[in-house]
């Protein structure tokens, strides 16, 4: 579904004739919890002649972050209803945290779905903060209308259809910083909506080749370089790992590159993003128990934030270049599927022995990433639901961060500074003793199929793919990427979009690093 219209305005919020206005709430822990209008209400505060918040209090409003409280206005401000979003204690800077903002507009967004034009009259400071504060906004507001179009065959009657335009009340709606943020946020929203999309696509809808074409359109006339290998291809060029898991499927495997590159930069820094695109996952051989498995479908979430990512990038036009890997296939079990106790040739040469086919992402990544090492690269960022083990570990929104400790701990500072939150975890030498093969260079997992140290056997694993002196991360979104839960926030049902805006922010960071080379 298309995104909500956004646009910037500076006139009295009580005046617009929008179907609902938007106002944050905080509670005053020091007034014993009394209520106070965010920055942004005063108007509407003051058309409600000093009953505003006694009266949302009457309707049961706290303030607490996230909450929603709808007010019918009766004639004081000229739209017909006011909503209330909590954002927590009052803040003690001149706005609330971003990822609070982001959380709360996207909710109260949500919420509104059966509205069509709605006004945010939330607290946008008239400082250096500003801009930081609007993108959470944006961002936000953008992200918690996302519904997934679906594929029933009639309109459902009374189906509330999400905001289709957003209007964001600001201090100057001609201020440029303002006005960039804004086609920012399309961007970038529009990236992880593309993301959402794909990951929630039906896995019949999905296989690897399609996957593949659909990125492919995706990239027409974006200026992006494009190459996709399918399976003769790829069986060619010795790519082992991508070739075992996907020759077990009718719809045979693909690897897709997109490149970008910076226009009148001399040797730019280079950024490769690397993606599992497994578009089902049964397991194969070592077969998945049945409950659950259909949630395999999001198995090619990476692939689907890398290729989201890189249509971004080629609209942000940074000053770096970026690469993105997606290695595509569909785990299968059949007559033609590989099997536990194969001896496969990856791509770098190196020989795996698989013991369960059900660890079949770092079989299609690994090729993917000394691909990408031996096109070049200084950074590899890669990301996959790899594991149950991160599941285990960190849970549902946190992601597993391996790979050398800087890039690590720059992945982390990344995610926090958008939202999607990460950790690093370390590689033990005894996890990696644990993966001796006695035939191979290496078993997939452990030898003895011992769980212990589950996710980190994975990144065990795939550093044995990245080249000497390339800075790499591994990023496993086995939990983050999809929500199966109920939506919360900006987050809606299913796919979520991470990484896509942590690969962003440390495009920016690494753009910023390398600034003075733009000429
Ligand atoms: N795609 C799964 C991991 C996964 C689990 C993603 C739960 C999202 C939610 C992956 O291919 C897998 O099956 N991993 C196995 C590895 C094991 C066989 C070494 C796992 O996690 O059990
Ligand atoms: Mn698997
Ligand atoms: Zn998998």
């Amino acid at each position: 579904m298309t995104q909500p219209r956004l646009s910037l305005v500076d006139t009295d919020p009580a005046e617009l004739a929008v179907d609902a206005i938007v106002i944050g709430l905080h509670s005053q822990p020091d007034e014993g919890g009394a209520l106070l209008p965010a920055a942004g209400a005063e108007s509407i505060a003051a058309a409600f002649d000093g009953k505003l918040t006694s009266t949302l209090a009457l309707l049961g409003a706290t303030g607490s972050p996230g909450e929603v409280t709808k007010l019918a206005t009766l004639g004081t401000i000229t739209a017909p209803l006011v909503v209330a979003v909590g954002l927590g204690d009052e803040p003690s800077g001149s706005a609330p945290a971003p990822e609070t903002l982001r959380r709360g507009t996207g909710a109260v967004v949500r919420a509104l779905a059966g509205s069509e034009t709605v006004a945010l009259a939330l607290p946008v400071p008239d400082d250096a903060d500003a801009p930081g504060v609007l993108r959470a906004i944006l961002e936000g507001a953008l992200l918690g209308s996302y519904r997934f179009a679906g594929y029933k065959t009639k309109p459902q009657p009374g189906r509330r259809e999400p905001v289709s335009a957003l209007q964001v009340h600001v201090p100057d709606a001609a201020d440029e910083p303002a006005r960039s943020e804004v086609s920012r946020a399309s961007i970038v929203a529009a990236a992880v909506r593309q993301t959402r999309d794909w990951v929630n696509a039906s896995p019949n809808n999905l296989r690897p080749p399609a996957f593949a074409d659909a990125v492919v359109a995706a990239a027409e006339g974006t200026g992006l370089q494009v190459e996709v290998l399918d399976f003769d291809e790829l069986k060619a060029g010795g790519y082992g790992g991508i070739v075992a898991v996907g020759q077990g499927s009718a719809a045979g495997p693909r690897l897709v590159k997109l490149s970008y590159t910076p226009a009148g930069v001399t040797d730019p820094k280079r950024v490769a993003l690397v993606g599992k695109g497994i578009t089902f996952d049964t397991g194969g051989i070592s077969i998945k128990p049945a409950a659950g498995m259909w949630e395999m479908k999001s198995d090619m979430a990476g692939a689907a934030a890398v290729g989201a990512t890189m249509l971004a990038v080629a609209a942000l036009e940074p000053g770096i270049a970026v690469t993105g890997y997606l290695a595509m296939a569909e785990n299968m079990p059949s007559g033609t599927a590989y099997r536990p106790g194969d001896v496969i040739t990856m791509f770098n040469g190196k020989r795996v022995e698989v013991l369960n086919t059900d660890a079949e992402g770092r079989m299609v990544l690994a090729d993917a990433i000394a691909r990408a090492c031996q096109d070049g690269t200084d950074y590899l960022f890669e990301t996959s639901t790899l594991t149950g083990g991160q599941v285990i570990s960190l849970g549902k929104r946190i992601a597993g961060v391996m790979g050398d400790p800087a890039t690590c701990e720059r992945v982390k500072a990344a995610g926090e500074s958008v939202g999607e939150p990460a950790w690093p975890m370390p590689l033990p030498d005894e996890v990696r003793k644990g993966m001796e093969s006695e035939i191979a260079d290496i078993c997939q997992t452990n030898s003895s199929m011992d769980r212990a140290g589950h996710m980190l056997q994975g990144g065990v694993f795939l550093r044995e793919f990245v080249a000497e002196g390339v800075d790499w991360a591994h990023i496993d979104v086995a939990g983050p990427a999809f929500n199966s839960g109920e939506p919360s926030g900006y987050l809606t049902k299913g796919g979520t979009g991470v990484p896509v805006r942590t690969f962003l922010a440390l495009i920016d960071d690494i753009a910023a690093d390398s600034a003075p080379l733009r000429g």
